[in-house]
């Protein structure tokens, strides 16, 4: 089971006074303080057992770790993807954690594809607690006066249209089993703008608000609706941006103030506790993970 605060409780022993110090009561306080720290951590572990989570763009990236971070939290997973043998591999690494993976082929742009994945996943593990809608694309890269047609609704349908369709039939379930917790994949794209990237940026800027939307209409049902917003996270698209070359990585490193990229964990770490009781008051927000790109 994970727990992110489950460090800070051995800090807090480890900043007490050793018994051989002058002041016993100083130390038994410390002490004290530790007991009460470790029962907050322990009520913060987070658990899944038992629940399950959908995950789109499951078989690689951020999607995967998201996946598997999942599976390690306690939960059943489904895995939606259009990638058929890289949900296989997400899969298995799910499965060696002892945890249910259910492989759904579905394009998340499609309507029918994902009301059927959603179906089959309450079908097939039981019910719905968790979604993480991160499947998308980033486009061509080109400025606004030269993006096609075609390539502008592509972008805005994968990565878009595919959040509404998602939240349009995960929310029902949820809604039956009294409540829920969804996390939609935005970008430091939906944050500020990106000079030849007029698409993704619009629909990552549109995710943001469709989060907000959403989160209010549903807030009194006990579903909470967040997004996060990765910054430079090491995954085959950034490979994709940077053409995969050394000077192209370091451009897309010095993109980030805290000068590396993140690995996908790092995002999956934040989904998980945007989904999880400890985020229990967070709702309609999108949380950067983004190593401060956006802070300046
Ligand atoms: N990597 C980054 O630096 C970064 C930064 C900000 C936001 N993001 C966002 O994170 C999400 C995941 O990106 P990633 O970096 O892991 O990329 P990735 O290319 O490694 O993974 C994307 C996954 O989505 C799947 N997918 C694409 N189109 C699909 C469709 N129509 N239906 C179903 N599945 C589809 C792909 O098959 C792939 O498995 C995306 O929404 C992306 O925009 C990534």
């Amino acid at each position: 089971m994970r727990s992110p605060f489950a460090f800070a409780g051995i800090a807090a022993m480890d900043r007490g006074h050793g018994p051989d110090t002058k002041n016993r009561f100083h130390y038994l306080g410390h002490l004290r303080d530790a007991i009460v720290w470790r029962s907050i951590v322990t009520a913060n572990v987070i658990n899944f057992a038992g629940k399950v989570a959908y995950v789109t763009g499951a078989a690689s990236g951020i999607g995967r770790a998201a996946a598997v971070a999942f599976a390690e939290a306690g939960a059943d997973v489904a895995v939606v993807d259009v990638n058929q043998s890289g949900a296989e591999e997400t899969a298995q690494q799910i499965q060696k954690l002892g945890r249910h993976a259910l492989i759904v082929r579905a394009d998340v742009s499609r309507d029918e594809d994902t009301r059927h994945a959603i179906d089959e996943t309450v079908a097939k593990l039981g019910r719905l607690d968790y979604a993480f809608n991160n499947a998308g694309i980033e486009g061509k890269n080109a400025p606004t006066v030269d993006l096609a047609v075609e390539d502008w609704d592509r972008v805005i349908s994968v990565n878009l249209r595919s959040i509404f369709l998602s939240m349009k039939y995960e929310i029902p379930h949820m809604l039956r089993q009294g409540g829920g917790a969804i996390v939609n994949c935005a970008s430091v794209a939906g944050l500020v703008g990106f000079a030849g990237l007029p698409a993704y940026t619009a629909s990552k800027h549109g995710i943001v608000g469709l989060t907000k939307t959403a989160a209010l209409e549903y807030v009194a049902q006990k579903i909470r609706i967040n997004a996060v917003a990765p910054g430079v996270i090491d995954t085959p698209m950034i490979e994709r941006f940077s053409g995969g070359t050394e000077p192209g990585r370091k451009a897309m490193t010095d993109l980030e103030p805290i000068g590396r990229m993140a690995k996908p964990e790092e995002v999956a770490n934040a989904v998980i506790w945007l989904c999880s009781d400890g985020a229990s008051y967070v709702n309609g927000y999108t949380l950067a993970v983004d190593g401060a790109f956006v802070a300046r």
